[in-house]
């Protein structure tokens, strides 16, 4: 399918047409939307979404829509992590930062390793709601509604806590704001200071396998900033301020379409809950209301692909999400698993290519590579535990690497689940964690997240790779 050519003398175009509203996803079949109780108190809820100080601004989801550009280009890395599901008590200050300097430390490798730019995104700020298999879960002969995160309901298994409740969209927004305030102000006051990585943490250095290889690259990154300042001049802070971006999965529509406005001076609609959603692979078919709802905004959007997409179906949506053929508009986040992703990417990569649509293409290393273990003795002898194995996660991004050097395509990013904690959720890495030790620091509510070490360490790695 050939892309409508671009006219430059054309008045900017918007993705708000052909029939697109803020609501018109209500039309469609739309799968994962809780159903709250209560119409007027919903309708409060909105209203206060709907009047409240968006969360993020226009221009910068312009910066990103741009850095998003080069990504499509082969220019740029983009790094996405964060938590599967974050939580409104684990709001707190430890926890933000130790994710915040995670996610800097590794962009701090794949910058050093890759030699190419680094976009930064965290999966935080409003990432409360989530996916859910059935619509109940019945325990000993009592069936209640699912918990679908903190945004919907709350986990304790009665009939109170697991009652939809849309003050909670509210709740979630307010949280998002201290969580994105306090990313802000970390960020703009010097903790993301380049010429001070040793900030960010220091126990990896000091206990880790790594540290060595870790403390040289640190080494290599100072020397190289002095170099540059000695030779321009000027202090590389002042020329190059890090940046920090915010996503989420947009998966309840009633949260995203209140928080979507038209700005000053900028045509079309924004979303202004986060910088960056993304379509998980349960609600992405090309007819659905998320679709709908994502096709109309101005940010860029994600969607995730796994073993279960068909190619024409990809194309479909992806023709809906960029009518335009405008590159970077769509980042496709596939997450196959280290077993399938040969079998899949090829066909998805062939298929989006004669669509013509100038995507980013990201792998999640983490969706396709869950299992179920029974760890054989320790503190969970004899309890099945969701966990994932570091060697497939690794071993899923090499192939991603491999399968679009080979396609002529590139690998722009990598989207993974993490914390800056010593949590033992994932098996595996430098360390050796064995299945016997989950049960000693396992947190996640959800999925299994990459404690900091193994974050550090797949990124190490990757950045070796792309060297290469
Ligand atoms: C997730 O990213 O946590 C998730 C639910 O992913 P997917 O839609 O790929 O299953
Ligand atoms: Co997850």
């Amino acid at each position: 399918m050939s892309v409508p050519r671009t006219d430059p003398s054309a008045a900017p175009r918007t993705f708000a047409v052909d029939g697109w509203s803020p609501s018109s996803w209500r039309a469609r079949p739309t799968l994962q939307q809780p159903e709250w109780p209560d119409v007027a108190v919903l309708a409060a809820a909105r209203a206060d979404l709907a009047r409240l100080p968006p969360l993020v601004t226009s221009f910068e989801i312009e910066s990103l829509r741009a850095q998003f550009a080069e990504a499509a280009a082969g220019q740029r890395f983009i790094l996405q992590g964060g938590d599967c599901a974050e939580t409104f008590d684990a709001c707190e200050s430890g926890s933000i930062a130790a994710r915040l300097k995670v996610l800097l430390q590794m962009s701090l490798v794949l910058v050093q390793g890759g030699r190419r730019r680094v976009t930064r995104i965290g999966r935080f700020a409003g990432q409360y709601a989530k996916p859910r298999s059935a619509d109940l879960e019945t325990r000993d002969g009592v069936s209640l509604p699912a918990y679908r995160g903190d945004i919907v309901n709350g986990p304790a298994f009665d009939a109170a806590a697991r009652a939809p409740d849309p003050r909670r969209l509210v709740r979630a927004h307010e949280r998002a704001a201290l969580t994105l305030n306090f990313v802000r102000s970390l960020v703009d006051g010097g903790f993301a200071d380049l010429h001070h990585p040793e900030y960010w943490d220091l126990d990896f250095v000091r206990h880790s396998p790594l540290a060595a290889d870790y403390q040289q690259l640190v080494d290599q990154i100072g020397d190289g900033l002095r170099f540059m300042e000695t030779l321009v001049g000027v202090n590389v802070a002042q020329v190059h301020r890090v940046d920090f971006f915010t996503s989420h999965e947009g998966l309840v529509l009633d949260y995203e379409e209140a928080q979507t406005r038209q700005v000053p001076h900028r045509p079309g609609w924004w979303d202004l809950s986060t910088h960056f959603p993304w379509i998980g692979v349960r609600t992405s078919s090309p007819d659905g209301g998320h679709v709908e709802f994502f096709r109309g905004i101005e940010n860029p959007v994600g969607l995730k692909v796994g073993p279960d997409t068909d190619p024409a179906a990809l194309v479909r949506t992806v023709e809906r999400l960029d009518p335009y053929g405008t590159p970077g508009r769509v980042v496709l986040i596939t997450r196959y698993g280290a077993h399938a992703i040969a079998r899949h990417l090829p066909s998805a990569i062939d298929a989006v290519r004669r669509s013509g649509r100038p995507v980013v293409w990201v792998c999640d290393p983490m969706h396709g590579n869950t299992e179920t273990v029974v760890p054989q003795s320790g503190a969970g002898k004899g309890v099945p535990v969701k966990t994932r194995k570091f060697a497939h996660i690794l071993a899923e991004v090499e192939q991603a690497f491999e399968i679009h050097r080979a396609a002529g395509t590139w690998l722009g990013g990598v989207h993974v689940e993490l914390t800056g904690d010593n949590v033992t959720e994932c098996t595996g890495g430098a360390r050796g964690l064995s299945d016997e030790m989950l049960a000693d620091a396992y947190r996640s509510p959800v999925d299994p997240r990459l404690n900091y070490e193994q974050a550090l360490e797949l990124a190490m790695l990757m950045a070796r790779r792309m060297r290469k």
